[in-house]
């Protein structure tokens, strides 16, 4: 949506003062200090030594990680990557602040002390490790993750869950029988500006929510720009051109390039939107959709002469633009099957004017979400003439006579310097990951059963959680690829329940 700065910051000046009746403390010393996650979220500093952690895949995902692992809950002793250029760029860094690897991040002297392995099993086999951290491409994240759990290490494995439900649920049952924990790194579930924007919602001050307009839009159609479509090292091609087959790819190529596969990824629901059907689903209470249609396809990339020359320079097999539409249940559902709320997600490679996020539009006020670190809140007009809209701010969030949460509006146009800090404040904001490795390692040390509540401290995105979100993104592809309505059922969502989407008739063409 485009906006002016003034009415951007009013926008966050009023999701704080919004907030007030919730959280504003909170959230400002939380985003303030990213470790005051454990007060904030229920689990506790670490009492007795951190966890002892070993790393599986240290690419670009597994770097990021790395940089922000909390030392005081863990200690990293081992890492392993197949790719030689990955392993070592865990501990130099690449120069980009998000990864600035073990050497500056932990010292030199303790890097040393970390262990090298050349992949994940050599690593599963070395006993002193306890609990392990995965992010590897997509098509193998199962198989490692049950090893790991079979090895007798707690797991926390980077999203989507899987590349099957079959797999997820499969995941969920190892980890039962093993009495392992399993994590899935959701981090919006660990983000305290979600957190607040959630409570916001439950509260009733956006009204009736009907829509949800949710986005993930990058321009990667200037030749050489696609982070996706990467150069392959050669010191990789030499070490691994013999043994790639035997962990899982065709080729050297497909394990560097792995999201442009079918085989290896999961297209951008699984990469992007499954991060976003999870905010919104966050927002609807956690409820699963009904429905969902779509259409999704190579338009950018597959024009020939347009975005792809040659199928050497972009051999991509997934849609670059992907557009779909989901019913979820709103909240008098069950009494009126009428009372829908529709969530649509785009996902493009050809501009990226919007920042990436989620619009919540209610009957009293909109929300909006901008790339994990900002929250705009603005009011809806009213009949009676009382100002809203994007240059409104607003007085206070008050009480109606029914109980529920009303947004008021002030005369004063203009944003406070107040504002302006504020604003500056949520900037800092943790998008959740140090936390959720956090609340991992507590949870480990202090023995949380898996199945354990929120409410009671349990894990926030346990492997239940996740393959929701794994349900969601790939029957969104599935509906895509058929063009049809699928129907969402209960039981897939049931890890004790054999049934999955892949093996519903509906998938059959
Ligand atoms: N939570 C988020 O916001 C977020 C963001 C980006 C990526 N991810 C997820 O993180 C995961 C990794 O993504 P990435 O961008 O780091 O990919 P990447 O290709 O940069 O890194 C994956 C690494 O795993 C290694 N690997 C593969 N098989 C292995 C094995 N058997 N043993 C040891 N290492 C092995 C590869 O060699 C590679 O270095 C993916 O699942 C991705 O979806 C999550």
């Amino acid at each position: 949506m485009n906006m002016t700065p003034e009415e951007r910051e009013i926008g966050r000046q009023n999701f704080l003062e919004a907030s007030g009746m919730t959280r504003r403390t909170f959230l400002k010393s939380a985003a303030a200090a990213p470790s005051l996650g454990a007060a904030y979220f229920g689990y506790e500093q670490l009492k007795g030594n951190p966890v002892k952690v070993g790393w599986i895949g240290t690419g670009d995902e597994g770097s990021i990680l790395l940089t922000q692992h909390p030392p005081e809950y863990m200690d990293i002793v081992a890492v392993a990557d197949i790719r030689p250029s990955n392993l070592k760029r865990a501990f130099t860094g690449d120069g980009n602040d998000d990864r600035v690897g073990l050497i500056k991040k932990l010292g030199d002297k303790k890097s040393k002390t970390i262990k090298r392995y050349a992949d994940h099993k050599e690593l599963l086999a070395d006993p002193e490790i306890e609990a392990v951290v995965i992010a590897v491409p997509l098509n193998v994240h199962a198989s490692i993750a049950i090893d790991a759990l079979k090895a007798g290490k707690h797991v926390l494995a980077e999203k989507l869950m899987a590349k099957t439900i079959g797999e997820c649920k499969e995941m969920i049952r190892v980890s039962k029988q093993e009495n392992k924990l399993l994590a899935i790194g959701h981090q919006r579930h660990y983000s305290v500006l979600y957190d607040n924007a959630a409570d916001l919602i439950r509260t009733g001050a956006l009204g009736d929510i009907k829509f949800i307009r949710a986005c993930w839009h990058r321009n990667n159609s200037w030749p050489g720009v696609d982070s996706w479509n990467k150069k392959v090292p050669p010191e990789d091609k030499e070490a691994l051109d013999a043994k790639v087959k035997g962990y899982g790819f065709d080729s050297v190529e497909q394990l560097c390039r792995w999201r442009l596969f079918s085989k290896t990824g999961g297209g951008l629901m699984a990469e992007l939107g499954s991060h976003q059907l999870d905010a919104s689903s966050i927002f609807l209470g956690k409820k699963h959709p009904i429905a969902v249609m779509g259409y999704g396809g190579r338009n950018f990339y597959g024009v020939k002469g347009v975005g792809s020359k040659d199928k050497q320079s972009d051999p991509r097999e997934i849609d670059d633009h992907v557009y779909v539409t989901l019913e979820f249940p709103g909240q008098h559902y069950d009494e009126d099957k009428n009372d829908i709320v529709i969530v649509t997600y785009s996902s493009i490679n050809t501009n990226q004017l919007e920042p990436y996020g989620e619009t919540v539009y209610g009957s009293r006020g909109t929300m909006i979400t901008e790339k994990e670190q900002s929250l705009l809140l603005f009011k809806e007009n009213g009949p009676g003439g009382d100002a809203g809209g994007v240059g409104q701010r607003l007085r206070t969030v008050s009480k109606a006579n029914g109980g529920g949460a009303v947004l008021e509006a002030s005369a004063s146009l203009a944003p406070s310097s107040a504002a302006a800090i504020a604003g500056s404040t949520m900037d800092k904001v943790s998008r959740g990951y140090t936390e959720e490795m956090e609340h991992f390692a507590w949870s480990i040390r202090n023995n949380i059963p898996l199945d354990t509540p929120i409410e009671q401290r349990g894990l926030r995105c346990p492997g239940k959680v996740a393959m929701a979100d794994a349900i969601m993104a790939l029957v969104c592809n599935k509906a895509m690829a058929l063009k049809k309505r699928i129907v969402f059922k209960e039981e897939w969502f049931d890890p004790d329940s054999t049934a999955t989407p892949e093996e519903d008739e509906q998938m059959k063409v």
